[in-house]
C-alpha cells in the first residue's frame, strides 16, 4: 500500500492522504478512504486556475463525447473538479466511481473462461469496436480502447524515453490488442459488463491526431482477428496448448506495485 499526501486531495479527504490504486499512461489513480471513488490526477497538468479550468472543460467535453460513443452500457460517470496542490498549482481532477470486482481485460485469463463467458466478452467487444469505428467515421477520433499501466511516475517517465521507442511501437502495433486492454474493465455485477474507464483526450497537435486515429482505425482490423481467436476457443487446442503467443494469458493485478 502506497500513501500519498497532497493538498490537492483536500476537497475529498480530511487529512489530504490517499492510497494509490494504480497508474496508467499519464495518470496516477488514488482511492478515496471509503473506497467508493477513484481520484485521477495528471501531475503534468498543474498550472494557473484558468489553465486548469480549460483542461477540465476540455476533458469533460471529450469524456461526454466518448460516453455518447460507447453508450451507457459500456461507460461510467466522470466528474471533474479543480483543486490546489501542495505545490500551489491548480490541477483538474477526474472523479469516477470505483469499480469493485472489476479487472482490466489485460488481467483476464481467457483460457480459464467458459465458452459462454468468452462469447459474452466477444459480443460486447465487437459492439464496442463497431461503435468506436462509427464514431471515427463521424468525428475522426475514437476513445483509447487499449492503454498501459505504470507502477510509478518514475516508471512512466522511463517508458517515455527515446530508447524505449521500438518497444513502445511493438507494444502499440502488435501486443496491445483490445483483449489486453488496460482501459476496458470487466465488471462482474448481475451480468458481466465491459466498461471504458479512460476518457482522456489525445493531448497532441492536429497532425499527430490525424495519423494516430487513422492507425487506430486500421488496428481495429487486428482486434477483429483477436475476437475471432477468442470465439474459436481462446487459443486452447485439444491438448491444452496455447496457439497464440501474442494473446498470452495473465493473472497479474492491475497495479504491479
Ligand atoms: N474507476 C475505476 N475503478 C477501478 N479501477 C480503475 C478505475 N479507473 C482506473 N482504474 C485503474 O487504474 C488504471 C489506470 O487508469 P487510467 O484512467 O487508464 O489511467 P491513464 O489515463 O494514465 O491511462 C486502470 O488500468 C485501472 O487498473
Ligand atoms: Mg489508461
Amino acid at each position: 500500500m502506497t500513501l500519498h499526501v497532497d493538498d490537492v486531495f483536500a476537497p475529498l479527504d480530511h487529512d489530504h492522504i490517499l492510497e494509490r490504486l494504480a497508474g496508467g499512461n499519464e495518470t496516477e489513480v488514488y482511492w478515496t478512504d471509503d473506497r467508493r471513488y477513484v481520484v485521477k490526477l495528471k501531475y503534468d497538468l498543474g498550472g494557473s486556475r484558468s489553465q486548469a479550468l480549460q483542461w477540465a472543460q476540455w476533458m469533460r467535453a471529450v469524456a461526454d463525447r466518448y460516453t455518447a460513443c460507447l453508450g451507457e452500457r459500456h461507460t461510467i460517470p466522470n466528474y471533474f473538479i479543480l483543486a490546489r496542490g501542495s505545490d500551489g498549482r491548480i490541477y483538474p481532477l477526474t472523479i469516477q466511481p470505483f469499480l469493485p470486482d472489476a479487472r482490466p481485460l489485460d488481467a483476464l485469463d481467457y483460457r480459464a473462461l467458459t465458452p459462454e463467458q468468452r462469447t459474452t466478452i466477444a459480443l460486447q467487444l465487437s459492439e464496442i469496436l463497431r461503435r468506436a469505428h462509427a464514431f471515427y467515421r463521424a468525428t475522426g477520433s475514437m476513445p483509447d480502447l487499449y492503454g498501459r499501466s505504470a507502477s510509478s511516475s518514475d516508471e512512466r517517465e522511463r517508458m517515455k524515453a527515446l530508447t524505449q521507442l521500438p518497444q513502445r511501437l511493438w507494444s502499440f502495433l502488435v501486443e496491445r490488442t483490445v483483449l489486453r486492454s488496460h482501459n476496458l474493465m470487466l465488471v462482474h455485477n448481475s451480468e458481466p459488463r465491459i466498461v471504458l474507464i479512460d476518457y482522456d483526450p489525445v493531448r497532441r497537435g492536429r497532425f499527430y491526431r490525424l495519423i494516430y486515429f487513422a492507425v487506430r482505425r486500421i488496428l481495429l482490423l487486428r482486434d477483429l482477428a483477436a475476437l475471432a481467436w477468442l470465439r474459436r476457443g481462446a487459443g486452447v487446442d485439444r491438448e491444452g496448448r496455447t496457439r497464440s503467443p501474442t494473446l498470452r494469458a495473465s493473472t497479474s493485478s492491475p497495479d504491479p506495485s
